[in-house]
């Protein structure tokens, strides 16, 4: 994962049109505050993504739009993509990473993430596109919320 660029004003329609295809979250795509890294293939594709979302306070990041394209998963190239966004959060001073996730759990684990109140997600990161979108349209309920601590351990 050599080639991640940060996704600039004029990357915002592929990524949206990426992160529909993997079916994620399109809220806030082009805020300031909603930082996010793409990879390219020659074609000019987006083959991957990664990114998050700062607290106001910069305590607590939410990460998202960690996606492979699907003729590249399980080669961890997801790994590579969710440790970035971890180390990039890091060097902002965020403390504690949260982030929603249904259907990949298990990978999450496997970086570390444990199951979490959504309620606690929603509170320590309130001001986020995603929460708000997910509170206002009443989605979360049904999401599945994980954190991980980012102190040194
Ligand atoms: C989730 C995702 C990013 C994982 O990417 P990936 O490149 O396939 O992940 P990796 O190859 O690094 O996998 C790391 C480990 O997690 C496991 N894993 C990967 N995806 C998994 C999933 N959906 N469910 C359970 N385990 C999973 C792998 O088998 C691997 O296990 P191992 O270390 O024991 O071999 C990818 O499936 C994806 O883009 N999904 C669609 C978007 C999405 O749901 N993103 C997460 C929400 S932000």
């Amino acid at each position: 994962m050599s080639s991640l660029v940060l996704a600039l004003p004029d990357d915002i329609t592929d990524v949206t049109e990426f992160l529909r295809h993997v079916d994620l979250t399109l809220s806030g795509l082009d805020s300031p505050t909603v930082q996010i890294w793409i990879e390219r293939d020659a074609a000019g594709e987006i083959v991957a993504s990664t990114g998050f979302e700062l607290s106001d306070d910069r305590e607590h990041v939410l990460i998202r739009s960690v996606a492979v394209h699907h003729s590249a998963q399980r080669a961890g190239e997801g790994t590579t993509l969710a440790l970035f966004a971890l180390a990039r959060a890091m060097e902002y001073g965020a403390q504690q990473a949260w982030l929603f996730s249904r259907r990949s759990g298990l990978f999450w684990q496997k970086l570390g993430f444990e199951p979490a109140s959504r309620d606690e997600l929603a509170h320590a990161l309130a001001s986020t596109h995603q929460v708000r979108l997910f509170v206002e349209s009443g989605q979360l309920d049904r999401e599945v919320a994980w954190t991980r601590s980012l102190r040194p351990r």
